[in-house]
Order: structure tokens, then C-alpha cells, then sequence
């Protein structure tokens, strides 16, 4: 009998199942990869690179931590820098792990420098790609996420979309034959989390708390002093205070620009939250108002008003069932809309049931 020491056998259990890479770097690729991660580790060999796109430990660490994702086998460490030069770093450090690890797919999320760099590694490579969270649109070119995300559909051989609006989009595009609708993967991992917490998806049998959740990162919101100063002079005005849990990004613009923090005495400055906390602050919210992608759709998943401070929203359906407005930051009537008898449907969920996952992975296989 010929035994196998454990390196050994990890090598053949390699060979054996089919081989699959995810890439990931920033924070709401972490929350995707834990839904991912626990379906592809029953029907593959799951490998994981971390770009090091995001290094700060609350944005990285805890996240592997608190959803039980193992650590990466790779990380790239390429931090941070311009756009070009970060999705350039990523590229070169990528192409030779991927060659080690010589997988059947590689799998991409969401919209990040991250994606778009390692679609590109892998579609150079010959490698088949999927895009989970494909088909999402803002249709606003100026948004560095806009152009990472239809760049990543067009070079990817399978789009996994998660609403019918995504479909709509690739169809548009004419990639309906590459893409299948598999739901939303963050409704997945909602559900894990309040499962964990013990909190009720019904928002009757939740703690109404008297307080508003902020978050603010994005580019169009942090770049220049006088918008930043009138996101907080609004986040000031509310009837309720506000927690705002604040991106690195966020941090690193209020020193620059000198602001002092006590001029807006409503507004409670903390650090970034982890994944449960921040669902846990979310749930119990009276309102939300954000930049954020997935908290938006979060707080709609909890059937807590949202006011998200862009111009457009790749989840138009949270708009269309009366949880979240779109607003300028200057907009009036933020806190009637958040707080007030609005009308809004409390039964459709456009983002799938909670299998998401489960279904990408199906579609991966069947497309092998
Ligand atoms: C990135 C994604 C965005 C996503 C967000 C979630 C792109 C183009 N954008 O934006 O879609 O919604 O992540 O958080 O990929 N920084 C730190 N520590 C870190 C990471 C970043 O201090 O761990 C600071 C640095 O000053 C850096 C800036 O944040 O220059 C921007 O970071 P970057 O990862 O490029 O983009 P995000 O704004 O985080």
C-alpha cells in the first residue's frame, strides 16, 4: 500500500477535482468570496488570491475572519496607488501565480481595479472567466467602477448576473448567450449573518433604534473639500444622529483638508465596522443614507429607508419599490423621505432567495 504524506495528498486531491481561482482585494469582494468560497469548496479546489488592493485590517482581515474565509493562499500586496498604476501592479504580479496554480477558472467579482485587472490577466492567459455580479450598469463612464465593470463583461466567458435588470443590461450589450441570472450573492450572506446574530429579516420584530448609519468612499463624494464638507453639513442636519463609519479613504481626505470634525456635533466619526456589525447597526436603523453599493441594497434587504448620495444606482429596484432615493448631497427633504409614511412595498425581493451561490456555481460547472 503506497502512503500518501498530507502535502501529498492535497497535490492529488488537486489533481483529481477541477481546479478554480478566485481574485479578490477590496472590502465588498471579501463579503461576495464568503458565499462563493463555502459552494465552490464542495465541488472544487478553491484557491484564493488577495491582490492586497485593500491592506487596512478593518477592511481586509476581519472580513476573512468574522465570514469564516480562509486565508488567501496568495497575496499580491500591490496597496495603494492611481488607478493605472494599481491595476498595472496587479496584472504583472498576477499573471505568475496564475500560471502556478494553472486553473480551469478564474473568478472575478463586482467592479473593483481588482476585477478588471485580473479579467484582463485571464483572458490573455486563455483561462475561462466568470464574472460574478456581471451585468450592473451606472451608465456613468466617469465612475472608475463603470468602466471596470463593462470592460470585465466583455472579457469574460461566463456573466453571472443577480437581478433581471443585470440580464437586461448584458442583453443589451449582446452577451446573453455567456450570461446566466444566479441572484445576488450578498443575499446569501445576509441571511448566514442574521441566522448568526439571531436577527429577525423582518423588520416588525426588530428594535427600532433612534439613530441614523452613514457611510461615505466614493470618489465623486471625497475628492473635492466643498462637497465632502456639504455630505457632513446634511449628516449634521438630521433629525437623528448619525453614526459614520468611515472608509480609509474618508479619513485620509478630512485630514487633508483640515476639517474638523466637532463643526458637525451630530455626527458621530467612527472607524470602519466590520461585516456583522455593520448588518447588526443597519438592522436596527431608522434610516441609512450612503454612497456604498452594497449597503444600499443591504438596507433594502433589511427594509431600512435609505437616501444614497449619487447621481444613479446600479439597483434600481430599491428605488422602484420606495426604499432608497437618490440625492445630491444639498437635496432637500432627506430626512421626511428616510423617516416619513412613505409608501413602499414590503414583499418583492428582486435579488434572489438565498442560493445565489449555490446557482453560480452550477452555471461555472455547466459551462466547463
Ligand atoms: C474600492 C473600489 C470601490 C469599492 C470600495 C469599497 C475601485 C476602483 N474602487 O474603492 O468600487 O466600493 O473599494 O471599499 O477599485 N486606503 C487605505 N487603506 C486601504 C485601502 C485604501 O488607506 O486598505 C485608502 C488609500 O488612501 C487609497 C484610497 O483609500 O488611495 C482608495 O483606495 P482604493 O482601494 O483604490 O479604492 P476605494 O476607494 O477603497
Amino acid at each position: 500500500m503506497v502512503v500518501l504524506d498530507a502535502g501529498e495528498k492535497l497535490k492529488s486531491i488537486r489533481d483529481v477535482l477541477m481546479r478554480i481561482v478566485s481574485v479578490v482585494g477590496a472590502r465588498p469582494q471579501f463579503v461576495k468570496l464568503a458565499a462563493m468560497h463555502l459552494a465552490l469548496s464542495k465541488r472544487a479546489y478553491h484557491s484564493i488570491i488577495h491582490t492586497g488592493q485593500h491592506y487596512d485590517p478593518m477592511l481586509s482581515d476581519i472580513f476573512f475572519s468574522n465570514l469564516d474565509i480562509p486565508h488567501p493562499d496568495v497575496n499580491l500586496s500591490v496597496g495603494s496607488g492611481s488607478h493605472a498604476s494599481q491595476t498595472a501592479s496587479i496584472i504583472t504580479a498576477l499573471e505568475p501565480e496564475l500560471e502556478r496554480l494553472d486553473p480551469t477558472w478564474l473568478v472575478v467579482y463586482g467592479d473593483t481595479n481588482s476585477t478588471i485587472a485580473a479579467s484582463l490577466v485571464g483572458a490573455k492567459m486563455g483561462l475561462k472567466v466568470a464574472h460574478l455580479e456581471a451585468g450592473l450598469r451606472s451608465f456613468n463612464r466617469a465612475m472608475p467602477e463603470e468602466v471596470n465593470r463593462v470592460l470585465t463583461d466583455h472579457a469574460s466567458d461566463l456573466c453571472l448576473a443577480p437581478s433581471a435588470t443585470a440580464m437586461d443590461n448584458l442583453g443589451r450589450e449582446g452577451l446573453l448567450d455567456r450570461s446566466v441570472m444566479v441572484g445576488d450573492v450578498m443575499v446569501d450572506v445576509l441571511y448566514n449573518t442574521l441566522n448568526k446574530l439571531e436577527i429577525s429579516l423582518n423588520k416588525s420584530e426588530r428594535l427600532e433604534g433612534r439613530y441614523l448609519v452613514a457611510t461615505i468612499h466614493r470618489q465623486e463624494n471625497t475628492e473635492e473639500e466643498h462637497t465632502l464638507r456639504a455630505v457632513f453639513a446634511t449628516l449634521d442636519t438630521m433629525p437623528l444622529p448619525v453614526r459614520l463609519f468611515t472608509h480609509p479613504r474618508l479619513r485620509n481626505r478630512i485630514g487633508r483638508f483640515s476639517i474638523n470634525t466637532r463643526e458637525y456635533p451630530n455626527v458621530e466619526f467612527l472607524d470602519p465596522a466590520a461585516y456583522p456589525a455593520l448588518i447588526r447597526e443597519v438592522a436596527n436603523a431608522a434610516g441609512v443614507l450612503t454612497d456604498s453599493g452594497g449597503l444600499q441594497k443591504e438596507a433594502f434587504l433589511l427594509r431600512t429607508p435609505c437616501v444614497t448620495l449619487r447621481a444613479e444606482t446600479e439597483w434600481p429596484e430599491t428605488i422602484q419599490l420606495g426604499w432608497n432615493r437618490l440625492a445630491e448631497p444639498k437635496a432637500e427633504g432627506l430626512a421626511d423621505f428616510l423617516l416619513g409614511n412613505q409608501e413602499r412595498n414590503h414583499d418583492t425581493n428582486p435579488y434572489g432567495n438565498g442560493t445565489a451561490a449555490h446557482l453560480a456555481v452550477e452555471a461555472i460547472l455547466a459551462a466547463t
